[in-house]
């Protein structure tokens, strides 16, 4: 039987002057939520949005909005972007002592929670925690800048993801996340990925956010028929 797969729309590369408009045309086009990256200008080299995005993003849609925390300590951070509208913090376990806690007190407000690893990170770490996990984050790129490419080995590590879930039987989703294209989302699908982050792909496909989606939509569909 074939997994559901998502498309999520990183709203990084939208314009966010029309920020609301184009939450609207990735909706339209099929885009089944968002994530908003947030970075510290720490744990990345960049600094970007925070839970005032959240906020403004829950106004345009009704989809599932992850919060990617690219920060330090993310556990100081959970309540704020819990208030203000996502549905999903994902936190990286190399910047948290307490991945673990970190975990449960983002069930413990009632959200779904992800773990993410940069692409120099084991997999292994992820055994103790995959019972807290409803979502896995493969990084494909270093993350901090939108618009990189997808790093040669990141199949290797969706697989080994695809099997650590398998083999417990469970149901959690496996995201990529960096270079994402039509291209490295069919490679990303074969490998066992089930959500796809894209950037570039979506805001600045030469034919528009649709035909962007659509380009991902018909490639996770071939690559998992
Ligand atoms: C990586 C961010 C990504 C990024 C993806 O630092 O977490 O979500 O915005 O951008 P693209 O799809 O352009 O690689």
């Amino acid at each position: 039987m074939a997994r559901t797969t998502k498309i999520f729309a990183s709203i990084l590369s939208a314009d966010f002057l029309r920020l609301g408009e184009e939450i609207r045309t990735c909706a339209d086009a099929g885009a089944d939520g968002f994530q908003i990256d947030v970075m510290d200008g720490h744990f990345v080299p960049n600094i970007t949005l925070g839970p005032g995005m959240v906020r403004a993003c829950r106004r345009a849609t009704d989809l599932p909005l992850d919060a990617h925390l690219m920060i330090e300590e993310p556990a100081s951070f959970l309540e704020a972007f819990a208030e203000a509208g996502a549905d999903s913090i994902t936190v990286h376990v190399e910047a948290d002592r307490h991945i673990h806690r970190t975990l449960e007190a983002i069930h413990e407000l009632g959200l779904r929670a992800g773990v993410a690893l940069n692409p120099g990170t084991p997999l292994e770490v992820l055994r103790p925690v995959l019972h807290l996990a409803d979502l896995i984050l493969i990084m494909t790129v270093n993350p901090g800048f939108a618009g990189q490419s997808f790093l040669a080995g990141s199949e290797d590590r969706i697989r080994l993801a695809r099997e650590f879930v398998d083999s417990h039987g469970y149901e959690t989703e496996i995201q990529v996340d960096g270079g994402i294209n039509a291209e490295t989302a069919r490679l990303a699908a074969g490998a066992g990925a089930t959500n796809f982050v894209a950037a570039s792909a979506i805001f600045q496909h030469p034919d528009g956010i649709a035909a962007g989606i659509g380009a991902l939509r018909e490639a996770i569909a071939a690559a998992t028929a």
